[in-house]
């Protein structure tokens, strides 16, 4: 049951909690293989990483013969602020507490839209000399990019809406969704 502040706003479940929790597992099963007794360092982008990090590090301790080990660290960074426009800059609000050079380290995002997020992120951890360097997302809009972006785990394409829940927010709010979906046309003002 959905409080009824949500349930007003909300249009459309875009994807359930069931169909993450199996995309989450998917990802992971493919993720533990590829890193199968290697460490890895699991990096979320925060805020919106929040869920699908913790998640999909839980889903990877479940596959048998993955990883070594599984690091979490996190950074922070923002493009949209409170809008629901990318202002088409990046800005680092906190950087990583381990050291990158040397790990195999796994970028971990809830969407890539335009890209330029991943993008910058890619380029400056790539700086820091990992000994490998990938990217996971929970959603693409692929259709949306503004630059190229290499991303090695994709779990779904989202449609052309603008998405919250799942870690996604619109102006701060709708992250502790247990699923996503698509807001009320009025709701959001650009
Ligand atoms: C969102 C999302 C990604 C980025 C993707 O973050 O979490 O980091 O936008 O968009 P892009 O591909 O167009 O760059 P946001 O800047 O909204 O901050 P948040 O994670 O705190 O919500």
């Amino acid at each position: 049951m959905l409080a009824a502040s949500f349930a007003a706003t909300i249009k459309r479940t875009l994807f359930s909690q069931e169909e993450i929790a199996r995309t989450i597992e998917s990802l992971a099963t493919r993720i533990a293989a590829d890193y199968a007794r290697k460490p890895l360092l699991l990096l979320g982008v925060l805020k919106g990483a929040l869920y699908v990090t913790v998640d999909l590090a839980r889903a990877i301790s479940r596959v048998p013969d993955g990883p070594s080990s599984v690091g979490i660290d996190y950074l922070v960074v923002s493009s949209y602020g409170n809008s629901s426009r990318s202002s088409g800059e990046v800005r680092m609000l906190k950087d990583t507490h381990q050291r990158i050079a040397g790990k195999n380290v796994l970028v971990v995002e809830d969407i890539v839209d335009n890209g330029l997020t991943l993008s910058y992120l890619q380029s400056m951890l790539r700086d820091r000399e990992p000994e490998s360097l990938r990217s996971c997302v929970l959603l693409d809009k692929p259709y949306r990019r503004l630059v190229p972006v290499d991303v090695e785990y994709i779990g779904l394409t989202a449609p052309d809406a603008f998405v919250v829940g799942y870690g996604l927010d619109y102006q701060e709010k709708y992250r502790n969704l247990p699923f996503v979906a698509q807001l009320r046309a009025g709701v959001i003002s650009e």
